[in-house]
């Protein structure tokens, strides 16, 4: 039997959550009279970003195949809806544009550029990535020694951007990425989406509840300190707005663990701190 076409309604989200506002205001930290320009950010859609691999060779070209295709054309064109991509300033090799989705389908030059930036995302020469995404690794200072863990790793855009990190300053590093999921499945991600683009001897991928996760041991059976610990265990599902809060870097900050309904009233039951269960060097 032929489906019925129109058999559902969209409705716009309403970006409204008083548990979320009110576990801000407890907070203090946003003052009164800057409140509702504090909500009003929040609501604001995140742009469409995504950052070309570090370690593709053919980095420079593909950036000038963009720019002669893509943005000059759309630089040209002087409508005010259309915004061609820009670099992000803290971030190398990554650029973002802010335009709501209706206008990327409205002119052909776009719609050529997202399935462009499609292909290349599959093919693995870039990532299409949140710009807020993108800055917990980059303040991790990762060197080619580290130890690290990326402790909720999957889908793997920041354990790619480890990757490329490690390989920055030595192309045979001496550390090791240990990226863990405690999905199954999402695991199986990591390995065939990220590691099958970014080849390296340097990163293991395992599949435990990171809340317990066990002790390394190094070649003398003692416990192996990580130098560097990534937690990013916050799903954009436990918040009304993407983007609002996202990556939560450790050592020193708490976070609830495994929960669909959150509670910014108190601590979840479930939490970790890597610091003092020893994970960390630090
Ligand atoms: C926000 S996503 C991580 C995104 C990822 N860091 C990236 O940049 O692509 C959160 C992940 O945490 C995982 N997770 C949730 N609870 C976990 C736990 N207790 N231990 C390990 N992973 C967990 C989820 O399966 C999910 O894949």
């Amino acid at each position: 039997m032929e489906k019925p076409k129109n058999s559902y309604r969209l409705e716009k989200f309403n970006k409204v959550n008083e548990q979320f506002f009110n576990y801000y205001r407890l907070q203090e930290i946003i003052p009164p009279n800057e409140w509702d320009m504090f909500i009003q950010t929040l609501r604001e859609d995140l742009p469409s970003s995504f950052r070309i691999q570090n370690c593709l060779p053919e980095k420079e070209t593909l950036i000038q195949y963009l720019e002669e295709k893509y943005f000059a054309p759309l630089r040209d064109l002087n409508d005010e809806s259309i915004h061609a991509p820009e670099s992000i300033p803290f971030v190398e090799n990554a650029f973002q544009t802010n335009m709501s989705r209706s206008t990327v389908r409205s002119h052909p030059i776009l719609r050529d550029l997202h399935e462009f930036l499609i292909n290349e995302n599959t093919i693995g020469t870039m990532s299409r990535q949140e710009a807020v995404s993108m800055v917990p690794p980059l303040l991790l200072d990762i060197q080619p020694q580290h130890l690290i863990l990326d402790a909720c790793a999957s889908p793997g855009s920041k354990t790619m951007q480890i990757i490329e990190l490690m390989h920055k300053k030595s192309s045979h590093p001496d550390g090791l990425l240990i990226a863990n999921d405690v999905d199954y499945n999402r695991c199986y991600l990591l390995v065939h989406q990220t590691l099958k683009r970014m080849p390296t001897a340097n990163c293991v991928v395992v599949n435990t509840d990171a809340s317990q996760f066990p002790s390394v041991l190094g070649p003398d059976s003692k416990p192996m300190f990580f130098d560097r610990v990534l937690c990013d265990v916050i799903c954009s599902e436990c918040f009304f707005v993407n983007g609002s809060l996202r990556a939560v870097m450790v050592p020193k900050i708490e976070v609830g663990f495994g929960t669909s309904e959150p509670n910014f009233d108190r601590p979840e039951p479930t939490q970790i701190h890597p610091g003092t269960i020893g994970l960390d060097r630090a």
